[in-house]
């Protein structure tokens, strides 16, 4: 039987609950669809940090190139200083193992209440390709004379035309597979960031001249981008962005189809080990509660599958999860299920 060797890092805060629900559901899929996954759990995280005073051990990365891929909670703990975990683990992770892509689809399951007015699951169904490896994320800084009023403080927004060529060609042929509207939308700020701005610009265009020419190519300013994901959401197919610019609008994106309890994602590195984790935080306040929603996670998982080959699976499950979401929640928020965590996890697995 194939066996996948996944590793899986629960993290903080509800990480670890969503996980245990995510790894419940993967496992009832692979039975049903013949294959087998194996679990390595790591305990990365917030409560390692505090007990060890180390991040993430040096090896961790090494030791992570060797599974087929990677399953993750949340990171971050309300007791580490912000940015320590952030960036020491979840943003290190998606540099050395070059997850290059950040893909986050934006699809309102039914029985999902949105805030957006008179919008349903046949408006929001879109995917954005966020640039994962690049930007002010990993551009050069420096602070100096900190803490006088001469202070400086500078941070670089960094692009190379190989990193963009490299995300410009997953989402070309992502809109390509997914073969819905074909559109290819690049959400930028060519008015102002007019340097890394038109780079993206000529590359997205001369690619999508030379080799797509079956793409249709749209172009939104950010700002705009927002308003439209907000106003006629269904105008979108595939949008590719940013590192920083995709942050942003993936939050707006993820509250439109019921928020960070659905939300679903992948850090993918097309050539490697790929990283699945939902949108949302570690949630501290529900901590241990038992009441997080885990569909993200459940979701983020089908996502995994799906990049390992086992396409079959990974449709069941998100069948599955509509399922639930149409049939049997009372809503999508913490505490607001109308089921708790493990019995959400129940239900999707049961379906399978
Ligand atoms: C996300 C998060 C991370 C990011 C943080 C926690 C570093 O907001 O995955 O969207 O900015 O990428
Ligand atoms: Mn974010």
């Amino acid at each position: 039987m194939k066996t996948y060797n996944i590793a899986s890092i629960p993290g903080d805060g509800t990480g670890p609950e969503v996980v245990r629900e995510a790894i419940k559901v993967l496992n009832a899929a692979a039975s049903k669809f013949k294959f087998k996954l194996d679990f390595h759990e790591f305990d990365f995280g917030g409560e390692r940090y505090l007990r060890t005073g180390e991040v993430l051990p040096k090896n961790a990365t090494e030791e992570l190139k060797k599974f087929d891929s990677i399953l993750l909670g949340a990171i971050g703990h309300p007791d580490v200083k912000p940015g320590i975990l952030e960036k020491g683990i979840l943003l290190k992770l998606r540099f050395d193992l070059d997850q290059y892509i950040n893909l986050r689809p934006i699809k309102l399951y039914p029985g999902v209440e949105t805030p957006l007015k008179d919008k349903g699951p046949e408006h929001i169904d879109y995917v954005v390709v966020r640039e994962n490896s690049g930007d002010v994320y990993t551009g050069v800084g420096g602070a100096t004379q900190i803490g006088t009023p001469n202070e400086v403080a500078v941070q670089n927004m960094i692009y190379t035309r190989f990193q963009i060529d490299r995300c410009l060609r997953y989402a070309f042929e992502y809109a390509r597979k997914r073969n819905k509207k074909k559109t290819l939308a690049l959400c930028g700020k060519t008015n102002v960031l007019t340097y890394v701005f038109d780079l993206w610009e000529r590359a997205f265009h001369e690619m999508g001249d030379a080799e797509y020419p079956d793409i249709k190519r749209e172009y939104y300013h950010v700002d705009a981008t927002c308003m439209w994901m907000v106003k006629n959401p269904e105008w979108f197919d595939v949008i590719v962005t940013t590192n920083m610019f995709g942050d942003i609008i993936t939050d707006l994106g993820a509250i439109t189809q019921g928020g960070m309890g659905i939300a679903a994602g992948g850090n993918i590195n097309p050539e490697g080990v790929s990283m699945f984790e939902p949108i949302g935080g570690s949630a501290p306040k529900y901590t241990g509660m038992n009441v997080i929603n885990p569909l993200a996670a459940v979701s983020s998982g089908a996502m995994m599958l799906d990049t390992l080959g086992e396409t079959a699976a990974s449709k069941a499950i998100e069948e599955a999860v509509m399922h639930v979401t149409a049939k049997k929640l009372k809503g999508m928020g913490a505490g607001k299920m109308g089921y708790s965590t493990t019995e959400v996890g129940d239900l999707v697995a049961g379906l399978l």
